[in-house]
């Protein structure tokens, strides 16, 4: 049975990989989902936040030096130390890179196409086999147009490719009018991947306490279902690789991505939930129902339910919506 797959340029043993969660905070975490069987592990993010906020430390720490005296400056702790900044982030991933045999994909989160992504060539040396830029951003302010907020993506994207020669994926939000659209525009900026979808914090209302939570929850299963239809159509339109990432619950949701057209497929929630050994039940569940089905090949089965191409995707989509309806109705309340 041949598991291996192609994402991003790299040869992986298998598409299964751990998606950016705490997971891999530690050598220790990324060792236990390689031996777990997972085809590669993306570390967790370090943030825009984050590297601004030690840029602006490491410039008043220079500057309290040179007003009393310069050695002052091993006496304070760096911010880096104190909140897991990228001077930690880039040491655990030259450490993780270096100790396990698949790739370990460095993940830089942020929004503004400005200097912190110079960081992304540091993972490059740090060892990283390629990096994920994960651009969260919601536009809350509601004069920011929608073409001004495609554009950001693609700038920011531009900058990364600038900084490194290693493969750059793109996690992106499917909120965008024209989705497709944003995704041929970042395959054409250069993206060697694109990751969909990320899951945007949803705050919640407690009205007893009057209080908002923005806790981040674990997902659903049935959340796989708009980025399922996305890479669907996507698959074959784009030079980029497509990464699944949302709602992997069981081996079952692993083969419905890889049938819609996915290079691999990632997962969080389900190993936070399980434990890691739950990428093996994951992996040994797709080996059995490809053998059910008599695939030999993840290649042979990857997009077999893909929307065709060379139609009109967006009457296929019609249609679709429209026989579902019409279905629904049906169920409901007996033939029209
Ligand atoms: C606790 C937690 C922490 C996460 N941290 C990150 C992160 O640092 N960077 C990132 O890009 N995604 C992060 N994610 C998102 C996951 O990588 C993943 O894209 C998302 O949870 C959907 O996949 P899932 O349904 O398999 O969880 C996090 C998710 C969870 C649940």
């Amino acid at each position: 049975m041949d598991l291996t797959t192609r994402y991003l340029g790299l040869t992986l043993r298998n598409p299964l990989v751990a998606s950016a969660s705490p997971l891999s905070r530690t050598v220790d975490g990324v060792r236990r989902l390689a031996a777990a069987g997972v085809g590669a592990v993306v570390l967790y993010s370090l943030f825009e936040e984050q590297v601004r906020r030690e840029a602006a430390e490491n410039a008043r720490l220079v500057e309290a030096g040179s007003e009393s005296f310069a050695e002052s400056l091993s006496y304070f702790p760096s911010v880096s130390e104190l909140d897991g900044g990228p001077r930690q982030y880039l040491s655990l991933l030259a450490r993780a890179s270096a100790a396990v045999d698949v790739p370990v994909i460095g993940s830089l989160n942020g929004v503004t196409p400005s200097g912190w992504v110079e960081y992304a060539r540091a993972m490059q040396d740090a060892g990283a086999a390629a990096v994920e830029l994960n651009i969260y951003y919601l536009p809350g302010d509601p004069r920011v147009s929608g073409r001004d907020v495609e554009q950001r993506h693609v700038d920011v994207l531009e900058r990364v490719k600038e900084a490194v020669g290693v493969p750059v994926a793109v996690k992106l939000s499917p909120y965008f009018s024209s989705m497709g659209e944003m995704a041929v525009r970042l395959d054409e900026a250069g993206a060697d991947g694109l990751v969909l979808f990320n899951r945007f914090l949803q705050p919640e209302i407690d009205h007893d306490a009057l209080s908002v939570s923005t806790a981040v929850g674990l997902s659903d299963p049935a959340e796989s279902r708009l980025p399922r239809t996305w890479i669907a159509l996507l698959h074959g339109r784009v030079q980029a690789s497509l990464a699944a990432t949302t709602g992997v619950d069981t081996a079952a949701d692993v083969a419905k991505y890889l049938l819609a057209g996915a290079d691999v497929v990632m997962t969080a929630s389900a190993l936070l939930r399980y434990g890691v050994g739950h990428a093996t039940t994951l992996l040994d569940g797709l080996s059995d129902w490809m053998l059910r089905k008599e695939f030999t090949s993840v290649a042979e089965l990857r997009g077999l339910l893909a929307v065709p191409t060379g139609i009109d995707e967006t009457l296929y989509e019609r249609a679709g919506y429209v026989h579902a309806m019409r279905e629904a109705n049906n169920d409901l309340y007996g033939p029209w």
